[in-house]
This record gives structure tokens, C-alpha cells and sequence, in this order.
């Protein structure tokens, strides 16, 4: 290295322009400390090298070079010290960064049991013959009531179980309004499922809700008989539940005559009794019946010529039923532990 004090400025100088350089493009803090141990570091920086040559210089210039390399120090650190609080500053993600955090989760949304049940009930119809009817939710008197054969003062018109709108209108309690309408607009032969919400002022208990699913199936024809409704149900129940015991026991309403009401055997307990089968072993998932003479009637139809039979069922009830949910009010609490476990 050469002595003299211009060669010695001009090397000190050309040392501070090469570190400022790499300080520039220093994009990590590691990369900065490398560069301040390679420089200014007391063990290894270069920088010391340039002091070395003091003794060298003449007399007069040792002072001149003594102040010089001390500035070019000072300026050094105060980039370095700089480029770091720059660099900390924009990189505090980087400097968090937890690997051992677990991944974010992927949402899949789910069908609600009873949507999973009503489309596989649909499709088991469909298979069956049958095509899908709709009504309104918000019906009149006398399609939900009046058509049905309900006598007027019959117990389940009262204001306690019936949503009233205004001017005869109401909530429909049944899908059964569904019969009424579906006959005044096809004539027989006809089979048809309606799924659709129904409304009555239940009180909540762990098996009744103010609003909730039903699907009404009806078949008219000539010479439909009871034979033809148990030998249908049974067979629904077994494709529905896989193999599974069912009974019908003689039952009332005011739209069908002889009425009957489907259980099938309780999975939750298998028949042995549990408190969603009211330890009865059985479980109550329809009402049918052969369609009174009435009913065809007030629809328009000829009961001479034809008969029907007609049923009811209740999907969220059937859901407790295929999923072993001992409660139907969970279905009702959009809670997304149970829901998800739904996700197919
Ligand atoms: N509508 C009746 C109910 O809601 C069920 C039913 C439908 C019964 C059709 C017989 C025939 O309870």
C-alpha cells in the first residue's frame, strides 16, 4: 500500500464509496451486519488497515490523515446505524414470521340435515313416479281449512295454533293446502310431493318448532286404495332408512278417512327406549290417510270415479332419525360445529 498522504486519502476514499455502496444494497439485517463486520468491525473490518498505515506517513501528515480516517469512521457507522433502523422498520413481518403456526383453514360450507334429508326424500320419490308441487307459505282459510273438511269450529283454527294474517289470509300449519291446489290445476292420474315450511304457534320443546319443513305426497287415481299408501310408505321407509321396521296406527284428520300415523322403529336407541322415542322404541314421522270423499270434491274432482290417498312427513324429525341427533332445536341454531359435521 502506498504512503503517501494523497494516495492514502484517495484509497481511504474509495474504501468508504465501496461500503457505502454495498450498505445500499444491504436488504436484510444480516447482510448489514456482515457488512459492518467486514468494514468498521474492530477484529476484522478493512478499515483498520488504513490506520496501520499511520506510522508510515510523514510527520505533518499524520494529523491530516488521523483527522480524515476519523471521519470517514464516524460517517461509516452513522450510515450503518441508519441503513439498520431503516431496514427493522420495514421488515417486522419478516422478523414474526412463526413457521410452527398452524395453516390458515379452508371453509367448506355444508347442507343443513334437513336439506340433505328433503332433496334425498325428493329423489326417492322421483324414483317412484312422483313429480314435485309448490304452494304459498301465506294461504288462504280456506284452502289450509275449509277445502280440508275442517269442521269450522275445529280446535286447530284457534288463534293459539294458527298465525292469522289479515283478511282470511294465514300462515299455512299443513302442507295439505298443496292437495287442493295441485287438483284444481292437473286432472287425475296424479301423484306429486310438495316439500315447503309450515308455521304454527307450537311452543320450542325438543321436538316442536314454530316453523318447520314438511313434505305432503298425494296419489289420485282410479281404484287407488289403502293398500296402495302402506305399500308405497313401507317401501319409501326402507330405501329412506335402509331395512327398517314400520307400523301404522289408526289415527284422525279431518281430510283423510281411515287416517293412520307411520312410525318407524327408533334408531337412536334401536327399539330399546330413549327419551327422543319417549322410550316407546318407536318414532312417529308421518300422517296419512285414504283423501275423504270431501276433499276430492271441494278440489273439483268426481269422487265416484276417483280416490286418492295423501300423507305428511316431517323432514327434521326424520333427520334426528337418520344423523342420531337427539335434539331438533340444534337444527335450529345455526351452530357451525354441529352444521359442519354435515360437509360431504
Ligand atoms: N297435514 C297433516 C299434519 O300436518 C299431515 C297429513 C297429511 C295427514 C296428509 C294425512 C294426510 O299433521
Amino acid at each position: 500500500m502506498s504512503t503517501t498522504l494523497a494516495d492514502l486519502v484517495a484509497q481511504l476514499d474509495a474504501f468508504r464509496d465501496a461500503t457505502l455502496a454495498q450498505l445500499a444494497v444491504a436488504d436484510s439485517l444480516d447482510a448489514l451486519e456482515a457488512v459492518r463486520a467486514s468494514s468498521v468491525g474492530r477484529t476484522r473490518g478493512a478499515l483498520n488497515d488504513y490506520k496501520a498505515q499511520l506510522p508510515k506517513l510523514a510527520g505533518a501528515d499524520k494529523p491530516t490523515f488521523g483527522a480524515r480516517f476519523n471521519a470517514v469512521k464516524v460517517e461509516l457507522e452513522a450510515a450503518i446505524d441508519a441503513r439498520h433502523a431503516a431496514l427493522s422498520a420495514s421488515a417486522p413481518a419478516a422478523a414474526a414470521l412463526d413457521l410452527s403456526m398452524p395453516a390458515r383453514r379452508q371453509w367448506r360450507g355444508a347442507k343443513h340435515p334437513v336439506t340433505i334429508v328433503l332433496e334425498e326424500i325428493e329423489g326417492i320419490f322421483r324414483d317412484l313416479g312422483f313429480t314435485i308441487a309448490t304452494g304459498p307459505e301465506a294461504e288462504h282459510e280456506w284452502y289450509n281449512f275449509g277445502a280440508l273438511n275442517f269442521p269450522p269450529d275445529h280446535p286447530a283454527m284457534d288463534m293459539h295454533d294458527t298465525l292469522y294474517l289479515e283478511r282470511g289470509g294465514l300462515l299455512r300449519t299443513h302442507t295439505s293446502p298443496v292437495q287442493i291446489r295441485t287438483l284444481q290445476s292437473y286432472p287425475p292420474p296424479i301423484r306429486i310431493i310438495a316439500p315447503g315450511n309450515v308455521f304454527r304457534r307450537d311452543f320450542f320443546d325438543a321436538s316442536h318448532a314454530p316453523m318447520f319443513a314438511q313434505i305432503e305426497g298425494m296419489a289420485v287415481d282410479e281404484g287407488i286404495s289403502f293398500v296402495d299408501l302402506k305399500a308405497t310408505l313401507a317401501n319409501f321407509a326402507n330405501r329412506f332408512f335402509g331395512e327398517t321396521k314400520t307400523r301404522f296406527r289408526p289415527s284422525f284428520f279431518p281430510f283423510t278417512e281411515p287416517s293412520a300415523e307411520m312410525d318407524v322403529a327408533c334408531r337412536i336407541c334401536n327399539g330399546a327406549g330413549c327419551a327422543t322415542c319417549k322410550q316407546t322404541g318407536w318414532v312417529e314421522i308421518l300422517g296419512c290417510g285414504m283423501m275423504h270423499p270431501a276433499v276430492l270434491e271441494s278440489a273439483g274432482v268426481d269422487s265416484q270415479k276417483y280416490s286418492g290417498w295423501a300423507f305428511g312427513m316431517g323432514p327434521a324429525r326424520m333427520a334426528l332419525q337418520r344423523f342420531g341427533i337427539p335434539d331438533i332445536r340444534i337444527q335450529y341454531d345455526s351452530d357451525i360445529a354441529f352444521l359442519e359435521q354435515f360437509a360431504q
